[in-house]
């Protein structure tokens, strides 16, 4: 798909998500030769100051973060193509001066631009935001596509999603809404598809036939850092498992779409989502774990626990860790157990998805003192190591039949060499090109909150304490309790 001439306008350009990721991931469009020759950048934040400055920061973002050393002429080239225009985001007179800057960008480009605005705030701006932009006219016009791109999260339980939704509702169509969830735009969680849907021989065993369970693991060595603020209010179901983990879990479950257009994959996932049932109380208490970090290791050094970090209060009940086990309900899962967990301060990072096979339904080689026979596994590395892995039962060289399990690898770093895109990189362009495959769209991050919604209120009910784990650990016992007779993969 060609990418039409745009501006781009980011909300909070001088956050840390707009430094690390977006500006970095603009500049290696630019190095590449991705962006139009027509674009713009338009940065909104709450500070003053001029265009020049807000080049210098951009660029000091762009040497610091950038995957590549920046190029100097295509950095020019870009920093030049940048504009800010400095105001709060609950002033609705100041999106007058928006306005004008997008109308002279048009002008002096000698016709009318697409534009993307692009929410990189604090979530409780983005309401106030879309409903500015409408106010000030800015969500339509007929001669160009308008598109709103808004982060995560959105909302921060069902009720508040349904209250954001409704806001969004009244001022833009849903096909002018890119709802990000960054873990899409990885090669790797791309993959999953590729892996499933350009391959024969996976589907006949992709069901709860041959499957006896699935895994899926977002482990993170890092603690919360200066995050606190933010994650003493989110927590790890909140951060990571309404979002990027049931992202994971709907890719691995889906039928196949017809086509890959956007709506029929979203279709495909939402009907995944809707068939696991919202937990009981009961069955949140039967069937979560959450738990908080204590003192230990990250790094290789000693360090606090989360209660000592600064920022959380001395009593908080946010969970750095949480496991839990759902079903979906329909007749390729049914009775299939899929497990997650995601923490911080674990033993190592990795992201993974570990289908556990069913074992054989007859061993004949028992009777010749066969040993280590285990049912195959098929492991899908998100992050670090990208790739496949399948387990397979070996014979063991030598005059009798001993099987080990060996590793069928696919390691993404030596089969293309080349280096993948970030993320974000990927998703700016889509959302450009108006594909909207990999973002969320509105019934899907509902039905994701339907999911999450009870065992928040379930959790927030419960006065047990909660249970801990030590930092650098592979997390609390009680989950290991919670996946038996299965067992979580090593960390
Ligand atoms: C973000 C969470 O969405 O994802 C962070 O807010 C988390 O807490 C991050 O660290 C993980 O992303 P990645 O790409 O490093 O796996």
């Amino acid at each position: 798909l060609p990418v039409p001439a745009t501006t781009l306008t980011i909300f909070g350009v001088t956050g840390d998500l707009a430094h690390r990721k977006l500006l970095p991931a603009l500049y290696n469009l630019a190095h590449e030769g991705a962006l139009p020759e027509r674009f713009n950048l338009v940065g909104v934040a709450r500070r003053e100051m001029p265009t020049d400055e807000f080049r210098a920061v951009a660029k000091a973002a762009i040497e610091k973060f950038s995957r590549r050393p920046p190029d100097a002429t295509v950095l020019e080239g870009l920093l030049g193509r940048m504009h800010y225009v400095g105001f709060s985001f609950d002033d609705v007179p100041s999106y007058g001066r928006l306005s004008a800057t997008l109308d002279q960008l048009d002008e002096d480009g000698g016709g009318k631009l697409n534009r993307n605005y692009y929410l990189s705030t604090a979530p409780e701006y983005f309401p106030v935001i879309v409903g500015a932009l409408k106010e000030a006219g800015l969500n339509y016009d007929p001669d160009v596509d308008i598109r709103c791109i808004i982060e995560k999260p959105f909302g921060t339980d069902l009720e508040s999603a349904l209250s954001l939704q409704q806001v969004v509702d009244h001022v833009f169509r849903e096909q002018q809404v890119y709802r990000i969830d960054h873990y899409l735009g990885k090669e790797t969680v791309q993959n999953v598809m590729a892996f499933r849907f350009a391959n024969f021989m996976f589907e006949p065993v992709w069901n709860r036939n041959y499957i006896e369970s699935i895994q899926i693991t977002a482990a993170e060595d890092i603690g919360i850092g200066s995050r606190a603020g933010y994650y003493d209010k989110s927590g790890a179901l909140r951060d990571l498992v309404q979002n990027h983990m049931l992202q994971l879990l709907t890719l691995v479950c889906m039928e196949p779409p017809g086509t890959f257009e956007a709506d029929k994959v979203r279709d495909e996932k939402v009907k995944v989502l809707q068939a696991i049932t919202p937990p009981t109380p009961e069955e949140v208490r039967r069937d979560t774990v959450r738990a908080q970090y204590t003192a230990g290791v990250e790094g290789g050094e000693e360090v606090a626990g989360y209660l000592g970090t600064d920022g959380v209060p001395d009593d908080s009940r946010t969970e750095t860790y949480a496991a839990l086990r759902l079903e979906v309900h329909n007749w390729r899962w049914a009775g299939v157990p899929i497990f997650l967990r995601t923490g911080k301060r674990l033993a190592r990072k990795v992201t993974e998805i570990a289908v556990q096979l069913k074992p054989v339904p007859h061993l004949a080689f028992q009777s010749h003192g066969s040993v280590g026979v285990k049912p195959n596994q098929l492991v899908l590395t998100m992050q670090p190591n990208e790739g496949v892995s399948l387990s397979l039962g070996a014979k063991i060289p030598g005059s009798s039949m001993r099987i080990r399990p060996v590793n069928m690898e696919f390691n993404y770093g030596s089969a293309f060499m080349s280096q993948s895109p970030e993320a974000y990189e990927r998703l700016i362009l889509d959302a450009m090109r108006g594909e909207a495959t990999l973002f969320t769209r509105s019934d899907e991050v509902i039905a994701q909150w339907s999911i999450i919604d009870p065992i928040l209120k379930a959790w927030a009910e419960d006065t047990e304490p909660l249970h801990t784990y030590a930092s650098g650990s592979g997390g609390p016992t009680a989950a290991d309790d919670l996946i038996a007779p299965h067992r979580w993969r090593g960390l």
